[in-house]
């Protein structure tokens, strides 16, 4: 009966069509709404690139991600390519409108045309159903569709303005690690919240591992419990004819990296970063325990151990950012327990905050870069703020500069990343993280990590990115290499420093100390100490 069609279309019913039930028609339509299973794999159609369109017959990991979906508000699939991850959310999601009256769905995937590729999965699936199954069509686009039964979907390329005042029932973003990680960040932060606002939304998020970004953290806050995220993954090797011929194969037309990223689903950073992308891959973060402006805090101070702070310092201008890390040098491991990142931060106003932070920390010791204008840093602490602990080191002057200088030595604060410096500083991060003496605690820092590769014979952060916090890392690892370092450890041995300086004069950096009275007796804390730690600790 063509008037019983959607706009000549035959295999879409229109709405209003009388539909003459059968008592076993009843049963099995009944059946279909209870059971997704059944329903797909019994009236659902993909296409086959060999065969054409066969029926959807899933595969047992296929089943056990639509039980996850069904079964839990937020699920999260990270999956090896081409195992049939959007086919089964598309049939999930055609169940959805079919047995659902007024559900509404945002289909979001990396690129515009993903997102109605899915819608399509979807289209040819329903006009494949027999018409009993089939709800009358009301809107029938590239981009959307709408049932008689009031169910929609919208599909659209993941931004700030896809859904912009709708609200869904179903959120599902297909290849989300793919969303550009701008776009990732601004959609948590604006558009996910109020999607996700109803009681009962769910969110179905699925891709395959591309780097450091979004996806990776809610992927690893799930593994840490720190979301409500369901999560579903699949080993290449449950997906019929993927044996360890065809992993040899696919390794020799791609490479093993593009491998263990894009079938063993591993989150791999960059290429070629300083440390070994599979052990970035292992290091956990935590949540700091407060933010207070830009510093962020791991672990409260505990009297008695020793901090250090190591300084970078940037123009302010908004571009590069301002940082410093708290370590706790107490013992090994080390342990990040306070960062602070700003870029708009003047240089004149920064020492101040070195200044409180270090105070708060058991008066830790400051260590500057001061190849810029973290000179200017460096000296407001130590000659305005009089902060005492102010690292120095000495450096052999190279030749020629020192002509009469006697020892041919230079004595300055903070320390200048020379070639050497930040060659010995990369090399001993290095060490130090992939042996695990160091605790990395921070996110941004490990972000950084991701993104810190060799370029050109030097470590630099990738285009685009910064190394703020992980040259705060790599001069602190730098100093760790000094022998004098373990002197800074060890409380008792403080005083005797100066007097072991002369075989380290050998070396041509080496830090040099403080100037004298360097401890400052905690006991001794003033009014400003207090309110600052008052504000620090609520
Ligand atoms: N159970 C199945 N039986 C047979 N073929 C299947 C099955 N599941 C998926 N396929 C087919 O596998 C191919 C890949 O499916 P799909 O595009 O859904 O995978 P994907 O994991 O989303 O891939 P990509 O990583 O490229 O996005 C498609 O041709 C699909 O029809
Ligand atoms: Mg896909």
């Amino acid at each position: 009966m063509a008037n019983d069609n959607y706009l000549g279309n035959k295999n879409l019913k229109r709405s209003s069509v009388n539909i003459e039930w059968t008592k076993e028609l009843i049963l099995e339509y009944q059946k279909c709404s209870d059971d997704q299973i059944y329903f797909i794999k019994k009236y659902c159609k993909i296409v086959n690139v060999d065969k054409g369109l066969v029926n959807f017959e899933l595969w047992k990991f296929q089943e056990e991600m639509i039980h996850t979906f069904e079964d839990n508000r937020f699920s999260i699939a990270k999956m090896p390519r081409q195992v049939g991850k959007t086919t089964t959310v598309a049939a999930y999601l055609l169940h959805k409108i079919l047995f659902n009256e007024s559900y509404r769905i945002a289909i979001l995937a990396n690129k515009d045309r993903g997102a109605r590729e899915i819608l399509s999965r979807i289209q040819l699936m329903f006009e494949h159903l027999p018409k009993w199954l089939q709800q009358g069509v009301l809107e029938w686009n590239k981009g959307n569709i709408e049932l008689e039964n009031g169910s929609k979907i919208l599909s659209s390329a993941t931004s700030s303005s896809a859904t912009r005042g709708g609200s869904f029932n179903l959120l599902y973003l297909d290849e989300f690690a793919f969303v550009p990680n701008n776009i990732q960040d601004e959609f948590f932060a604006s558009v996910y919240p109020t999607i996700t606002s109803g009681q009962n939304t769910k969110v179905i998020i699925t891709s395959t591992p591309n780097g450091m970004n979004m996806f990776y953290k809610i992927w690893t806050d799930s593994v840490n419990n720190k979301n409500t995220y369901s999560r579903v993954s699949v080993h290449w090797s449950m997906i019929p004819g993927r044996d360890e011929k065809w992993q040899k194969q696919t390794i020799e037309n791609t490479s093993q990296r593009q491998f263990n990223q894009e079938y063993n689903c591993e989150f791999l950073g960059s290429s070629n970063t300083l440390i070994d992308a599979s052990k970035l891959g292992t290091i956990p973060y935590a949540d700091p325990i407060s933010k207070k402006g830009s510093v962020d805090k791991f672990e409260e101070v505990i009297p008695g151990h020793t901090y250090l702070i190591s300084v970078d310092t940037s123009r302010g201008s908004g571009i590069d950012y301002s940082a410093f890390i708290v370590f706790d040098i107490t013992s090994v491991p080390y342990r990040v327990v306070a960062k602070y990142r700003d870029n708009e931060i003047e240089s004149l106003v920064y020492p101040t905050i070195i200044y409180n932070v270090g105070r708060h920390y058991n008066y830790a010791y400051v260590l500057v870069e001061v190849n810029d204008i973290g000179q200017q840093v460096a000296d407001i602490l130590l000659h305005d703020l009089e902060y005492e602990n102010v690292l120095s080191t000495r450096s052999k002057g190279r030749a020629g500069q020192n002509i009469g200088g006697g020892s041919g030595v230079k004595y300055g604060l903070g320390v200048r990343t020379t070639t050497q410096v930040k060659r010995i500083g990369c090399a001993n991060f290095k060490s130090l993280v992939e042996n695990d003496k160091i605790i990395i605690n921070d996110y941004d820092l490990l972000y950084e990590m991701f993104r810190f590769i060799e370029h050109n014979n030097k470590y630099e952060a990738e285009e685009g990115e910064h190394d703020d916090l992980v040259m705060c890392c790599v001069l602190f690892s730098w100093l760790v290499h000094q022998e004098y370092f373990k002197e800074l450890c060890d409380n008792d041995a403080r005083l005797e420093v100066l007097s072991s300086n002369q075989k380290l004069v050998e070396e041509n950096l080496i830090p040099f100390g403080f100037i004298d009275d360097v401890w400052v007796d905690p006991d001794a804390i003033d009014d400003t100490d207090q309110q600052f730690n008052k504000w620090f600790n609520n």
